[in-house]
């Protein structure tokens, strides 16, 4: 099972002396110092490349970006930003990913390890040409070569090295909320789920556990006995998921501050003094996380939470988010002063109103602090990118000393390529916006390409209130998503699933409880994409090599099985969906009941009803079902049931393993190889068994061409 890509298809150019990212790992991968394969290069103290694109090429990748999973006509910049409103003239989101895929008269990849800001223009400026600005010279530009998509992506994944796997219970459903106060409140929130039956994992406490927001404190005060409370609920059957952001409050006698200060752990201003910014405390010192004894201290300082029994965190405002310095809070003043007896004109009154828009996440400031990389003070302008992505570093290699061998869960905002490694991402603060589960469909595959596989949305949309309708459509497609949480604001509307009237709330329970019987399939699907470099949400054409599968931007497919296609408007009942071969519908209301029907390839309308999720099983492959429960832990999967869509013959590779710890590493998981022929009017199953302790029964549904349905059970 375990196939590893040769790099032979990689070539690296290296310009000037570039600052080490630890994107890439792999060793031994040829230098090339002069020209760029496929593309024209416009050397000096910047880099500038062009590529003319044919015109049907298209160009996929760029992970956590706006626009299509297409990124052609757009233009992006990668420079990970604090930016709440993801409307399409946006170029930069809180990640940067700068690894791109040509599809077209060439097949090949680029990946751009500069950990400052790029430009891409891919066919905005010229409608033709692919173009990428950088900054300055000093960095490492690598070529990935391979004959179809998906080797392209096992070339790139195979040189930046293996996925983040996170416990088995984070691929359950998790509840989150910037605004449960207290303890009382959050076990409110747990008691409703149990009181509705409806499977959930996890509940995030967001900022206001702690005590004035300062990291690794807990407040007494509304979190009372925290360890005990973090064992009540944990009986309960939830885990408690605390968020940790980048600043550290500025305040004497706080142990955070005062040893960062002592130890000279955080970034320095031009008088080599802590830089001082802004966040949720006031003023905050950054940790200088591309410092490795910065990173080892604050990596360490989760074991206070994980002391209290705590296996899982998200990192926040990391990339890292500025809501003002002195310096531009001064000048904004000063100049409000300076015109406040003047008759404001358009002009004035603008450059009044912007000097105030301005002071967040503000160019300047980003210019003015340093790091000490390796005992050279480097400016964070130029490494901007690598912050949030050394925070999780510091996080995930904080665990490895702390529990060595217990998974946990982390996911953070800021990213770039390389973090991956450590943890998953969320994509930020969306809007309760139709558009925004669109968007959500279209960054999945695209942040997988780029290795990162443990991904999602807010789900029911961060931002503004939700109606239930938006809550179910999108629970309906993040039902698929490796990380599956909904959150929401302070100050909007609740929006978890018992927030609605009765029967929105049985329909969003029931989307859940789906998640859960497909857990065998997904689970094993995410694990079989991280151990043999493949990715979990692909474009219709990694698979299909028609012109219309390299168009599709609203259906996915999922792990190697099945193709989806979620519905994203509003009041929609039913959508489009082009197949690009037959292929068997379950449309799921509840998972107990199982009819299907053959669809057959080309463009269909399909009918869905606000309590419909269509799931297309492609053609000789199989679905793997199990059953819901309170949470993945009393998941009984003694028996499965498989839904296989057989012409001809079929292969499945289920894949499981202990859910907590590396031991997968060392070849200690679960394999069922389950293959199918069809012989005349019957079936012949063969399966193949190693490592398994816990599935006895495989129950078949065995459906062909014209619909016909054969029930068998193997006893394993
Ligand atoms: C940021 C995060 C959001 C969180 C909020 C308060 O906006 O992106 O998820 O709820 O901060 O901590």
């Amino acid at each position: 099972m375990i196939t590893y890509a040769i790099n032979e298809k990689v070539i690296k150019y290296r310009f000037g002396h570039p600052i080490c990212t630890d994107a890439v790992v792999k060793a031994g991968i040829e230098i090339k110092k002069k020209g760029i394969e496929f593309f024209q290069l416009e050397e000096g103290k910047t880099i500038k490349l062009s590529y003319k694109m044919g015109d049907d090429d298209i160009v996929l990748g760029l992970g956590e970006n706006q626009r299509g999973m297409n990124k052609r006509g757009g233009i992006y910049e990668s420079f990970c930003s604090d930016d709440p409103l993801h409307t399409s003239d946006k170029k930069s989101l809180y990640g940067a990913h700068n690894f791109l895929i040509i599809d077209g008269v060439d097949k090949f990849g680029v990946f751009i390890d500069y950990p400052g800001k790029v430009i891409f223009d891919i066919g905005f400026t010229y409608k033709d040409y692919l173009e990428i600005f950088i900054g300055d010279n000093d960095l490492d530009i690598y070529i990935i070569k391979g004959n179809s998509l998906k080797e392209i992506v096992k070339n790139f994944l195979n040189i930046i090295g293996d996925g983040y796997v996170p416990p088995k219970w984070a691929f359950g459903y998790q509840q989150c909320r910037w605004s449960y106060q207290s303890a009382i409140e959050v076990e409110k929130i747990a008691d409703s789920f149990l009181k509705y039956d409806i499977p959930c994992d996890a509940i995030y406490l967001d900022i206001d556990y702690m005590e004035d927001f300062k990291d690794f404190t807990i407040s007494e005060e509304r979190f009372p006995n925290f360890k005990d409370f973090v064992k009540k609920m944990k009986k309960k059957g939830f885990r408690l998921i605390p968020i940790i952001d980048a600043g550290v409050k500025i305040e004497k006698d706080y142990d955070v501050y005062e040893e960062g200060v002592k130890n000279n752990y955080f970034c320095l201003d031009e008088n080599e003094k802590p830089f001082v910014a802004a966040v949720w405390p006031g003023r905050v010192h950054f940790p200088d996380f591309l410092n490795p004894n910065a990173r080892r201290w604050f990596g360490l300082k989760y074991k206070l939470l994980i002391d209290c029994g705590i296996e899982g965190f998200w990192n926040d405002m990391n990339e890292p988010a500025i809501f003002y310095t002195d310096r531009g809070l001064k000048k904004a003043i000063a100049h409000a002063k300076e015109l406040e007896n003047e008759n404001l004109d358009i002009y004035t009154f603008f450059s009044l109103k912007d000097s105030f828009i301005k002071l967040s996440n503000n160019i300047d400031d980003y210019k003015s602090f340093y790091h000490t990389i390796d005992g050279e003070i480097v400016n964070h302008y130029k490494v901007h990118n690598l912050y949030g992505y050394n925070m999780t570093r510091a996080a995930s290699e904080g665990f490895k000393k702390i529990a060595p061998n217990k998974r946990f869960l982390l996911f953070s905002r800021a990213s770039y390529i390389g973090m991956h490694r450590y943890s998953g991402v969320w994509t930020g603060d969306n809007h309760s916006w139709w558009e925004h589960i669109l968007l959500n469909i279209k960054m999945m595959p695209s942040l997988n390409i780029c290795g990162f596989l443990y991904s999602g949305a807010d789900t029911g949309g961060f931002n503004e209130d939700a109606n239930a309708q938006l809550v179910i459509r999108w629970s309906q497609f993040s039902l698929f998503t490796p990380l599956f949480r909904n959150h929401s604001a302070m100050g909007t509307r609740n929006q978890e699933p018992f927030s609605f009237d009765e029967e929105s709330k049985n329909i969003i329970k029931n989307t859940i409880k789906l998640r859960y019987a497909l857990l065998p399939y997904i689970y094993s699907e995410y694990m079989k994409a991280i151990i043999n470099k493949d990715i979990y949400f692909s474009p219709l054409s990694f698979e299909y090599d028609d012109e219309m599968s390299k168009r599709v931007e609203n259906q996915l497919l999922v792990g190697d099985s099945l193709m989806i296609s979620p519905v994203y408007e509003e009041n929609a009942k039913g959508r489009y969906v082009y197949l690009p071969e037959d292929m068997l519908l379950w449309k799921v209301e509840d998972y107990n009941d199982r009819s299907y029907q053959v669809v057959k390839a080309g463009h269909r309308y399909l009918e869905v009803d606000f309590s419909e999720i269509p799931i297309f099983i492609r053609k000789n492959k199989m679905l793997v079902l199990g059953k819901s429960a309170k949470n993945v832990e009393s998941i009984d999967n003694g028996e499965l049931h498989v839904i296989a869509f057989v012409t001809d013959k079929a292969k499945y590779i289920y894949y499981d393993d202990d859910g907590k710890s590396y031991d997968y590493k060392r070849g200690i998981y679960t394999q069922i190889v389950i293959e199918i022929y069809k012989q005349h009017e019957d079936y012949y199953i063969n399966v193949d068994s190693t490592g398994n302790d816990q599935i006895e029964k495989l129950h078949f549904d065995i459906v062909d061409i014209n619909g016909k349905i054969v029930k068998k059970t193997v006893n394993i």
